[in-house]
């Protein structure tokens, strides 16, 4: 199925609820606003874009980047990239000295991004430089990527009205950590910026209107004017059917590829199933979003 929406530009939704190829465009050009605003149009409605055979500067990918919102410059200053604030480098390679030359361990457990804030995140943009390999020759690190608004919609009529108008809590601090996670534990500093946040459980987005669900196992620790673990069974049951299947989009990293995607419709889990020698090399702009509600 392609939808024909420019002369050169085609949108082909991925066989899944969420998640599009963009075809027909060089991200690396200044673009015009005209196809920029369809692009973002395809953004908002399918969560999750790939750009295939991409080659981006830095300069670019911020440019192509910051046309959806003012880009974040992440906290993890040690993984930004020299002259360019806004690129945030995921990787496992290690430097002469032995550390990371970026963030290791991106993503390994279900998430949104930094939802424990007041304004999270509204999505990022990956950049593909380097993908490891098995020895067969398989892509490995694949991003996994669940689609929380089809799954809002399959709840049951039920399920929606004891959801309508609650909040759950979103805890940095709290957050389950990686098993055997390499990272630094948080300063009382880190912390001190970093308080508990309620959003939303179902989030209305912005500018689709559509409902999402917004609470997931980990960052969530608690639902606002309920007990403890009736909370915790529940957000773990509302995570499961979240990540069910029939919602996921499982993407399958080629060098060159950009990937970008909705914090405010969508879970991602990235798959740490490779290891030096095995490079993986990754260039991430982040896009700053608003209050959900
Ligand atoms: C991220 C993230 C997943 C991956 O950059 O926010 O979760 O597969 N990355 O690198
Ligand atoms: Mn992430």
């Amino acid at each position: 199925m392609s939808a024909v929406v420019s002369e050169e530009l085609r949108v082909v939704p991925l066989n899944v609820p969420i998640g599009a190829e963009i075809q027909g465009v060089d991200l690396s050009r200044d673009i015009d606003r005209g196809v920029m605003r369809q692009i973002e149009a395809a953004y908002d409605r399918h969560s999750v874009l790939v750009f295939r055979d991409q080659r981006l500067t830095p300069e670019q990918q911020i440019r192509f980047s910051g046309f959806f919102g003012p880009l974040e410059i992440h906290v993890l200053k040690a993984y930004l990239l020299q002259g360019h604030p806004e690129i945030l480098v995921v990787s496992n390679i290690r430097d002469d000295e032995g550390r990371f030359i970026g963030l290791p361990d991106a993503g390994q457990t279900w998430h949104t991004d930094t939802s424990y804030r007041q304004k999270p995140s509204r999505g990022s943009v990956l950049y593909a430089l380097e993908i490891p390999h098995a020895p067969d020759g398989r892509p490995l690190g694949d991003t996994l990527f669940a689609g929380t608004a089809p799954a809002y919609d399959d709840l049951s009529p039920e399920m929606k009205a004891m959801l309508a108008g609650k909040k759950a809590v979103h805890s940095y601090g709290r957050r389950k950590r990686v098993p055997g996670s390499q990272r630094a534990k948080l300063t009382r500093e880190q912390l001190d910026q970093t308080p508990d946040v309620a959003h939303p459980v179902v989030r209305t987005h912005p500018n689709t209107g559509r409902k999402a669900l917004y609470v997931f196992s980990g960052e969530c620790t608690g639902i606002e004017g309920m007990p403890e673990a009736r909370a915790l069974e529940l957000i773990a049951e509302l995570t499961e059917h979240c990540i069910r299947p029939e919602y996921i989009y499982r993407h399958v990293w080629r060098r060159g590829d950009v990937v970008m995607w909705d914090n405010a419709a969508t879970l991602h889990l990235a798959t740490p199933d490779y290891e030096l020698p095995q490079r993986r090399l990754l260039h991430r702009t982040t896009i700053e979003g608003g209050v959900p509600r």
